[in-house]
């Protein structure tokens, strides 16, 4: 999404009546022409937005019931959820996140939907986002680290978020290295970490995270249904989707910090604590191709440790693990 469309979806929605090209304009720094030209691509790529001729635009939100002034209002953390940005739908939030930091949005800022449309995983792969049922969301992360920091990152945020959920819901999730958060061996969240460099340094990383909260087996596509679960398919219902992103923000707040401060090896013990490869036999595709070995360790940069079968190691940096066991 460029800065534009941004500018123009913020207004739009701060407004909540119809505004004209030539205010969207002016509030955007654009001419009304180019502020048509985005709503066109902006309607292409699924936002609602009503025009009436002498008006101008109005965006049309999907019931938007996580409100960001109330999540603010629930959330003790000092970092996460410094600025809040919440949508109805967008494509996908990992996008207007990266737009938004580009622009000058402040570490720990939070971009939130109800719904994506081009929600998407890693490897290219398609996240399904429908409409409140999960939290879809991307923190803009703007860390003193290395540029190798957003494997550790989303590690951090991984051991954040199955902590709370083991915390605020008896659930017992796993933590399937580099970045998925699985229990009985069903994914019920992936993070998608992106990291824009500034020349060799690090400018800002997004870490794009889907949970499926209340989501039933039927509401997943049939492709994912036998691997995939939602929280209150583990644990019932009762919660709101504002309670777990409220617990989850906090959570990975703390794990965040602790990076920052002491570094990665202070988180190592809990994330191995959790880890569903480590002493299992796994097989990797990684660019170099597929690699076997029995997963032994997390290294201090965040490297999976195989150990293959003449006692040698092995250190996996990046790669999706295809079969465990
Ligand atoms: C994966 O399991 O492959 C990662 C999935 C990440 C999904 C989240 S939902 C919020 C953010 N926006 C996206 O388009 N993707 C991430």
């Amino acid at each position: 999404m460029s800065r534009l469309e941004v500018a123009v979806v913020v207004s739009l929605r701060g407004s909540g009546r119809y505004v004209t090209g030539e205010e969207l304009g002016r509030i955007c720094g654009a001419t009304p022409g180019e502020v048509r030209a985005v709503v066109r691509d902006l309607v292409k790529r699924g936002y609602t937005i009503d025009e009436v001729p002498g008006e101008g635009f109005r965006l049309k939100e999907t019931s938007p019931t996580l409100d960001g002034a109330d999540i603010r209002a629930r959330l003790s953390t000092t970092i996460l959820g410094s600025e809040i940005f919440a949508f109805g739908r967008v494509g996908s939030t990992n996008d207007v996140a990266t737009a938004l930091a580009r622009g000058g949005a402040p570490d720990g800022s939070l971009v939130i939907a109800e719904e994506q449309t081009k929600g998407r995983g890693r490897l290219g792969r398609r996240w399904h986002s429908p409409p409140s049922a999960g939290l879809w969301f991307s923190l803009i992360l703007k860390p003193d680290l290395s540029p190798e920091a957003s494997t550790t990152l989303s590690l951090a945020a991984a051991l954040g978020i199955a902590t709370a959920l083991d915390e605020a819901y008896g659930i017992p999730a796993r933590i399937k290295w580099p970045n998925d958060v699985l229990v009985h061996g069903r994914k019920i969240c992936g993070i998608l970490t992106e990291a824009e460099f500034l020349g060799r340094a690090l400018n800002f990383v997004v870490v794009g995270i889907g949970i499926n909260v209340l989501g039933g087996e039927a509401d997943f596509p049939s492709e994912i249904r036998d691997i995939a679960t939602s929280i209150r398919m583990e644990a019932g219902d009762g919660m709101t989707r504002s309670d777990v992103l409220v617990a989850v923000m906090e959570a990975i707040e703390r794990e965040y910090v602790r990076l920052g401060k002491r570094g990665f090896s202070e988180l190592k013990g809990d994330l191995l604590g959790k880890s569903s490869l480590v002493g299992e036999m796994v097989r990797v595709h990684t660019g170099g191709g597929l690699i076997e070995g029995m997963a032994v360790d997390i290294d201090d940069r965040g490297a999976l440790i195989l150990r293959h079968d003449d006692g040698s190691l092995e250190r996996i940096l990046a790669g999706d693990v295809v079969g465990v066991g």
